[in-house]
């Protein structure tokens, strides 16, 4: 079997950093090889040792002098939203409603589904994203036009079929039986096959009835190496109208808790304006809240208060959101997140930043052992990046003097342009883009 070895700066964390000057977590190599086998790093580490070791016949290519990192991990990204994103005006359930299901809808055409599929993956290797956990839309055809393609590019990727039984347009609304048939269905072809996971998705508990979520609890039981997917306390009438629909749960958490949706393949979007309860209900059951700073702060749904649920136990992290979300870069993502916490009086270190794009979310997703580091035994998902891409980006790096600045800098500054190309499973796939 070839060998290809990668040559530049290898950046890759072991752990979370704790502060700005935290480094012992940090993996940094100056002049560092990655190499690979197969799809799979077989061994990291100082060019001179590692790189000289491959076999003459290794293809080497040299990114120096750019910077190596773990490919980037957006655990909550709706992939039928691509032609929502950037819809002017309006807060999340009139959001929803004028826009988002009126979408949504086209994608019971399947050639629309499979179109807006390539599309996307598109974006994703464009952005430098290689792991993605999504939404698909309500029709099961959605779903298989998205791990088809998926599949075509050998990406590791987390996708559902939307449940969603009221509260929406006929077109776009399955039953609480149809739902768990087709999610069945669509879990025994998916699930494992390749490198596909799949998510169990309804969509929030506004659109299920009790009976749906009932059948979705009962998916989760069955198949307990899926993920559940679904948003919890974005907004304030959402939470209201939630409350209204269940009086009987104590509170929003409380709904998908009582139907045995909370769990450690748990990962609940937004998480805005929980109770005390609701982050020991989250933290207890090892569910994850999700981030997601641009869609928040687009639809003024609230700041997402990272402090108080890292310090009730709850795990984290950190997402597109795209189309509520503005961008499918993590890198801008991380740019709004970092001001969503500045507006709370918090910190986001650049080194916890990279730490959350790459082995957090890959934690977050119990997939650290596959991806979100470089180690031998991991796939070979990777991104190069180049923080002076851009004129004004150059210029802001002849100031650069250290790893964090530099991290920074690609943070605040940086976007698509960033990504000099993006490796999954071994093959370079951004330089190979049509356009
Ligand atoms: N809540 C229910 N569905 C959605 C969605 O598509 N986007 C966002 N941001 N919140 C939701
Ligand atoms: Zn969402």
């Amino acid at each position: 079997m070839s060998q290809t070895v990668l040559r530049g700066r290898i950046l890759t964390f072991t752990d979370a950093p704790r502060s700005a000057e935290d480094t012992d977590c940090v993996r940094y190599i100056v002049d560092g090889a990655i190499v690979i086998e197969n799809g799979q790093i077989i061994a990291a580490g100082e060019y001179t040792e590692v790189g000289w070791s491959a076999p003459a016949t290794s293809t080497v290519i040299d990114h120096r002098p750019h910077l190596i990192t773990p490919g980037f991990i957006d655990p909550h990204i709706h992939f039928s939203q691509m032609q929502v994103i950037g819809s002017f005006g309006v807060q999340l359930l009139d959001w929803l409603n004028t826009y988002t299901f009126v979408e949504e809808q086209k994608f019971g055409d399947p050639e629309h589904a499979s179109r807006i599929a390539s599309l996307f993956f598109d974006e994703m290797i464009r952005h430098g994203t290689t792991t993605a956990a999504a939404y698909c839309t309500v029709h099961a055809a959605s779903a298989d036009a998205f791990f088809t393609e998926a599949k075509r590019r050998n990406m590791l990727m987390i996708g559902g079929k939307v449940m969603m039984d009221r509260e929406a347009p006929r077109a776009l609304t399955d039953t609480a039986q149809s739902g768990y048939d087709e999610t069945r269905r669509l879990i025994r072809k998916w699930h494992g096959r390749g490198r596909a996971l799949y998510a169990i998705t309804p969509r929030f508990a506004i659109t299920s009835t009790p009976e749906q979520l009932e059948a979705a609890g009962a998916l989760a039981e069955e198949f307990p190496g899926c993920y559940v997917q679904t948003h919890l306390s974005e907004n304030h009438d959402e939470i209201a109208f939630t409350q209204s629909l269940y009086p009987e749960a104590p509170d929003y958490t409380g709904v998908y808790e009582q139907f045995g949706l909370l769990g450690p393949r748990t990962l609940l979007g937004h998480c805005i304006h929980l109770s005390e309860r609701e982050i020991e209900a989250l933290a207890y059951t090892g569910s994850v809240a999700v981030f997601c700073p641009t869609s928040n702060l687009f639809l003024g749904s609230g700041l997402f208060d990272w402090q108080r649920l890292a310090e009730g136990g709850v795990r984290i992290a950190v997402a597109t959101d795209v189309g509520g979300g503005t961008s499918y870069s993590m890198l801008r993502t991380f740019d709004e997140a970092y001001k969503v916490l500045q507006l709370n009086g918090q910190t986001l270190t650049p080194l916890l930043s990279f730490y959350m794009m790459t082995l957090g979310n890959a934690r977050a997703l119990s997939l650290s052992d596959r991806i979100g580091s470089i180690e031998p035994g991991q796939d070979a998902d990777l991104v190069v990046l180049d923080a002076g891409a851009t004129p004004a980006g150059a210029l802001r790096m002849e100031t650069v003097t250290s790893l964090s600045e530099e991290l920074f800098v690609l943070q605040t500054m940086g976007d698509d342009r960033s990504i000099v190309e993006t490796y999954v499973a071994g093959v370079g796939l951004k330089s190979r883009l049509a356009y």
